[in-house]
Parts: structure tokens; sequence; C-alpha cells
């Protein structure tokens, strides 16, 4: 097998220049498809919508009158192309905003909401017409469930627990009969809560001895309603922070149902670097940074593992994504950014990872939904009504099958490369998976910008028939806009060739196949 490096290629001249080169490496996958025991929880395809930027207003809602089509104020393209990903949970109303947020304000006629200063994003002012029906409603359109991420940082224990009892208690409680005059009568099915978002930051800059003993507080009020039990989540660490895990999970681990965690993929907050203009350096430094989810994500499992080994509490991904510079004249703190073949790699190594800790990972949601950091779609930022479906979103329909499948373990032999860092990147990335139907599925990702793979796999099962679907493009950078809407898009791929319960394929550069074999 050969073996290049990036330093290597650097000093030889080969870096990765073309994407039509002839080189080629090789890999060796065998999957163990009789190991297979954690079923893959749908809520790993969660989303966030956070009032932010376009993601909310332009994005997700333009309101009943506008004349960009919509089902009672819902972007109509937007819910539709949605309802294709099967989204199973959606985490709303942020983010840093959940802090600021008072949902007393979003209820009610909406000409008659206050307006309120987004402090956290660009200072905008906030009109409320988009709140608890709004959302909750939104919710049922997609036929997702809602995980609201209610304000501890800013908020009170009172008016905390009023939301609980408005969204899920009957018409006998005070606040359900404030729903019902809303318009309302039925409860909504409210099945996660998130005690606080970023605890330790803009969600209140507590220590976690300190939010531990607000939770406490907190947690104690917000009461199950009759056939709503509420799933409740704790606001947990920032990637490497695992100190914060470890004293939540000694002081309230009892309490909370599940911990979250938040991991970006950002090299450099003071230099985030552009969406669509890199270097092949700066792709495999991404590449690196976005894999190193994976020791974080083990860290804080066996952290979780020293006081709950049977696993009963889960570890939430409730934001993780990719972070460039905002978008050159767009409104600063809107954090609106382009999305490129590199992002699509991002999402589908970072799934793949999740994937293999479906025991404890048992949600994440990419941040975010539209128009937001590493969204799935994009709509016109000059409200012409157009909207361009994201690498990303593609991803995330090509994998939607993964959802709810038993994840079965793999073994991969393949190359590295060296980033200019010295540290190393694997160049196959795999995930499989059984359908109920006995379908497997398989996910293939390519990181290598130059050297096409001849891959074997060993899929240790009898199969008869094999079809595919491949993202890529012609450079990594290579992205959809309004202009030009199918630039990156996934492909018929005919190249798996089946041989008894074995398998060869060649997987061009820098591509992401997903392949269903029967
Ligand atoms: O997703 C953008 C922001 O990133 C969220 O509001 C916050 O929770 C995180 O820091």
């Amino acid at each position: 097998m050969k073996r290049y490096t990036l330093a290597l290629a650097m000093l030889t001249g080969l870096m990765f220049l073309t994407t039509n080169s002839t080189l080629a490496s090789e890999a060796e996958i065998s999957i163990r498809a009789n190991q297979g025991k954690y079923k893959i929880n749908k809520e790993i395809y969660g989303q966030f919508a956070e009032h932010l930027g376009t993601c909310i207003y332009g994005g997700l809602w333009v309101g009943k009158d506008s004349p960009i089509p919509n089902i009672n104020g819902y972007r109509t393209d937007v819910v539709e192309a949605l309802q294709r990903l099967r989204v199973p949970v959606l985490r709303w109303p942020g983010g840093c905003f959940a802090d600021d947020y008072h949902w007393m304000d979003g209820i009610g006629p909406q000409s008659e909401r206050p307006s309120m200063r987004n402090n956290n994003w660009g200072g905008t002012v906030e009109d409320n017409s988009f709140g608890t029906h709004e959302f909750l409603n939104l919710c049922e359109l997609l036929g997702c469930e809602p995980y609201i991420s209610g304000n501890v940082g800013s908020g009170t224990v009172r008016e905390m627990a009023q939301w609980v009892e408005y969204m899920t208690g009957t018409t006998d409680t005070p606040m359900g009969r404030l729903r019902q005059q809303n318009g309302r009568e039925k409860p909504w099915h409210v099945k996660y809560f998130g005690i606080g978002n970023e605890a330790w930051g803009c969600g209140g800059n507590m220590t976690p001895e300190y939010y531990s003993n607000e939770f406490r507080r907190y947690n104690t009020y917000l009461r199950d309603q009759p056939g709503n039990r509420l799933y409740r989540i704790a606001s947990g660490a920032s990637d490497y922070d695992y100190n914060w895990t470890r004293v939540l999970m000694r002081a309230i681990g009892r309490r909370m149902d599940a911990l979250s965690v938040h991991y970006y993929t950002i090299k450099n907050w003071g230099h985030k670097g552009k969406a669509t203009a890199f270097s092949d350096e700066e792709y495999y430094l991404t590449v690196e940074k976005c894999l190193d989810v994976e020791n974080v994500v083990r860290r804080h499992c066996q952290i979780m593992d020293e006081t709950d080994p049977d696993k009963r509490i889960a570890l939430f991904v409730d934001e993780w994504g990719t972070w460039w510079d905002e978008e050159p004249g767009t409104v600063p703190g809107h954090l609106y950014q382009q999305n490129s073949v590199r992002d699509a790699i991002v999402a589908a190594l970072m799934l793949n990872v999740y994937h293999k800790y479906v025991e404890r990972v048992r949600m994440a949601n990419i941040a975010q939904m539209v128009n937001v950091l590493q969204a799935m779609i994009l709509t016109d930022q000059k409200d012409k009504g157009h909207m361009v479906l994201t690498p990303t979103y593609h991803v995330f329909e090509m994998y939607r099958d993964f959802q709810e499948a038993i994840h079965l373990p793999l073994d991969i032999q393949c190359d590295s490369l060296s980033t200019v860092e010295g540290k190393k990147v694997p160049s196959i990335s795999a995930s499989a998976a059984r359908k109920d139907d006995g379908t497997m599925v398989l996910s293939l990702v390519n990181t290598n910008l130059a050297e096409k793979c001849d891959l074997n796999i060993q899929l240790n099962a009898t199969a008869k028939e094999v079809s595919g679907r491949i993202l890529t493009g012609d450079h990594i950078t290579d992205f959809n806009d309004f202009s030009h809407t199918d630039v990156v898009k996934p492909q018929e791929f005919k190249d798996a060739k089946l041989k008894k319960d074995a398998m060869h394929l060649t997987l061009p550069p820098k591509s992401i196949v997903v392949l269903h074999v029967k």
C-alpha cells in the first residue's frame, strides 16, 4: 500500500493540485455484520433553529402575508425540502438567544407582541412574531419532536415552569387555559427540555457547581403534565471541558436524562477562514479538527461511565458544525456562511463518528437548520424568494436511512495523511448499519483530495444487489448558490461490484458514497 503524507507530497511537489489524479490508494473494510447491537437513534439527525440572523425570519418563517409562497407563514419550499430529510427533532429558540428569551412575549396576537433587541446576534430587533405556537406547529408540520431550550440565565423558575404547563398542560390548568384562549386547545407533545444553554458562557457564566444547584432548583418545578413526560437535559460542556461533565455527573446525574456537549469545527476562533476559498492545507486541518470530535466524545463518555456505567444518561451533541467567516456584505453577527464540498465531508465524517457511540450518544443537532453556520438550506438574503440546498443538506438526505437502523461495527485499514501540524488524518471513513428490512446501509468517505481509493469490502453477509449515490465536486471549494443550484448534488454511483459476500469499488477523491446492499 502506498503511503503519501501531505508533508511528503508538499516536498515532492505533489501537493494535491488536481482532482483528476491517477494516483490511487488502497483500503480494506471488514463489516462485522453479525455484531450489530445498538440502534442509531434517529435523533442523531437532529436540527437546531435559533433566533439568529435569518434562520427563523426569512428562512423558516415569512409570515402569512408574504409574497413568498407559504403554508400559514412557513416557507413552502423550505418546509418541503426539510420534510424530505425526515427531521427527527428540532431544538429552539437557542443557543445563546434562549437565555435572553421570555416566552410570554411570543404568544397572543402577533401585532400585540412586544419587540426586543437580539443582544447576542447583531442587535437585530426581534418582533416575537415567531413564538411558541409557531414553533410547535412547525414541528407538527415537519413531523419532528420539539426540543425546547429553557431560560436559566435571565429567566425565573416560575417562568420556566409556566412554559411547560402552557405547552403541555390540559385546559384545566391556568396556563393550559391561556393556551386555549390563544387558539390551541389540545396540549402539544413536548419531549425534550433543556435546562439552560451554555451555562458556562452566554447562559450565565456559571461554574459547574453553581449551575448544578441551579439545575436542581429549576428542575424541581418543571412538572410533568398528564401524558407528557419531560426528558430533562442539563447544559453541558464546551468540547474539551471535561471537568464540567465530571462535576455535573456527580452533582446532578441522578436528576437528568441527558447531558449536552457542543463541538464546533473551528481551528482558530480569531481566524476562522473563508467558507469557499481555502487551501488544501486548511482543508486537511479542518478534517483533522472535525475528526477530533471522536476523542472528545470518547472522553466525555468515559467520564459518564464512571458514575453511570449502565448508560442511563444520554450524551447529546446538541450543537455541532463548521463555523467560518461570515459572507462579505451580510449583517455582522448573523453568522451567514456558504457551504462547500468541504462542509459535506465534515458532515459525513461527524455522522460516522456519532454512529460509533450510539450506546451513549443519542442525539446530535447540527447548527443550524437554515441560513446560519453549517446550514441545510440558504434562502435569498434580499428576499427574492430563492432557496438553495447546500452540500450538507445532501449528506443528510443521503444518510437518512441510517435513522433507527442497527449500527454494525467495522474495521478499516487505510492510508493516512499528515497535516502541516503533523497530525494524522485517515483517508477513509466508513459506517454501516442494518435496516429493519435487512438492507445494509453503508457510507464511505474518501478524505483525500488527490487520490482515488480502491476499496475492498468484506460484507460478511450475503448480498445480491447494490445501489448507491455519490456526492463530490470538481473542486473541494465547490458550492451551490442561487444562480447555480446544482453544482454539488448527489449522482448515481454504479461502480460497486459484488462478489459473493464481498464488494469492490473505487472511491473518487473527496467523495461521499452511500450504498444500499440487499
Ligand atoms: O450556534 C451559534 C451559537 O453557538 C449558539 O447560540 C451558542 O449556543 C453557541 O455558542
